[in-house]
């Protein structure tokens, strides 16, 4: 069967961009069933760009567990487990950092984002990460890798890492993968300026949803939202030019399931003081049974942390062969 993996940092809130730019995505395609589904909370990622507390960085480990099992992710079904178990990675990783070329790593929007100006203080690690990214999804021979829009780049150069050492070593080792970049919300906004990408990094709390939001502030949150004073368009082409009121309706179609024309069919030449209703009803619908289990959960952690142990067994099964495969491709004498 083709394998699926994507992971996710835990850096700290789960966002709605988050939900359905990537988990219900990983619940989608689990219950799918065509694939054996890994997905894992990249703790080795989350580190590369600021210094976290390591108290900090455990507890948002297991809240994001959490947070996979209540949108979702049966660890019956899936493999769930935190990166930095599974050594494999890192150990792939170091290859994968002699194959990627400076020059590819200086091109990733995510790194000039995040390194920023002063770009001599960023961390290594920070630099190599699509690296280690890469490593994540080719240490299982993962085909097929969720995620929103902004990972996109990142998917483009673990092909071409791919290439290179398929090409370098003359083997047809790594399989080529395919980003899945699907749904209506493959890039949720801020409910502020809708021509920035929601984040857990922006100061405001108003501009997102977190998944541990209870019902009445994403309520709230969705009658504050900013729009425009125009009447829903009944075709997509009226959206164009509007990003707040695109992002509701792409909000209202991830959650609802439903294409963006078929939102509009229904919706379209409302105003939003009925929209902006029907959205906060159909969010709390969805999300507040999300964060009312996740609260539950967190009481756990014994039980989180033994899932994550028994993901990362499972994981390592898959992962040990390949990289002992790798080894021997490269040259590296072992028994
Ligand atoms: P991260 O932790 O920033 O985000 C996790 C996933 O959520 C998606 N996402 C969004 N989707 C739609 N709208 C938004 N506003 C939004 N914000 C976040 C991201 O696209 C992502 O799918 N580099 C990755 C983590 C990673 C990974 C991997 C992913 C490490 N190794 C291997 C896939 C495969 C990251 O930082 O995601």
């Amino acid at each position: 069967t083709p394998r699926v993996f994507s992971g996710i940092q835990p850096s700290g809130g789960l966002t709605l961009g988050n939900y359905l730019g990537a988990m219900k995505r990983f619940v989608d395609m689990q219950d799918a069933g065509s694939h054996e589904t890994v997905y894992c909370m990249v703790d080795q990622h989350a580190i590369t760009a600021k210094f976290l507390e390591p108290a900090t960085l455990a507890a948002n480990t297991r809240e994001l567990c959490a947070g996979f099992i209540a949108a979702g992710i049966d660890p019956a079904k899936s493999i769930l487990f935190n990166q930095s178990q599974v050594a494999e990675h890192a150990q792939l990783a170091w290859i994968f950092n002699c194959v990627a070329r400076m020059g590819w790593m200086q091109r990733m929007t995510q790194w000039k984002d995040k390194a920023g100006k002063n770009s001599q203080n960023a961390s290594l690690g920070l630099f190599a990460y699509p690296a280690l990214m890469a490593a994540d999804i080719l240490v299982y021979h993962a085909t097929h890798v969720p995620v929103g829009e902004d990972q996109k780049q990142h998917l483009e150069l673990t092909r071409d890492i791919a290439i290179k050492f398929n090409h370098d070593y003359g083997v047809d080792f790594f399989p080529i993968t395919e980003p899945v970049i699907e749904g209506a919300a493959t890039r949720v906004m801020s409910f502020r300026d809708g021509t920035k990408k929601m984040s857990k990094s922006d100061p405001s709390d108003a501009s997102r949803i977190n998944l541990t939001d209870d019902a009445d502030a994403i309520a709230k949150k969705i009658r504050k939202a900013k729009t425009d004073p125009e009447a829903l368009p009944s075709e997509k082409d009226g959206l164009e030019d509007r990003p707040e009121a695109r992002n509701l309706v792409n909000i209202y179609a991830g959650l609802s399931e439903q294409t963006v024309a078929q939102v509009l069919a229904e919706v379209g030449g409302k105003q939003f003081s009925e929209f902006k209703p029907m959205l906060a009803d159909l969010a709390v619908a969805k999300l507040a049974p999300i964060s009312t289990e996740m609260a539950r959960l967190m009481q756990h952690q014994d039980e989180i942390d033994k899932i994550l142990a028994h993901g990362a067994n499972q994981a390592r099964e898959i992962a040990a062969p390949i990289l002992k495969k790798t080894y021997e491709i490269v040259g590296m004498v072992g028994a």
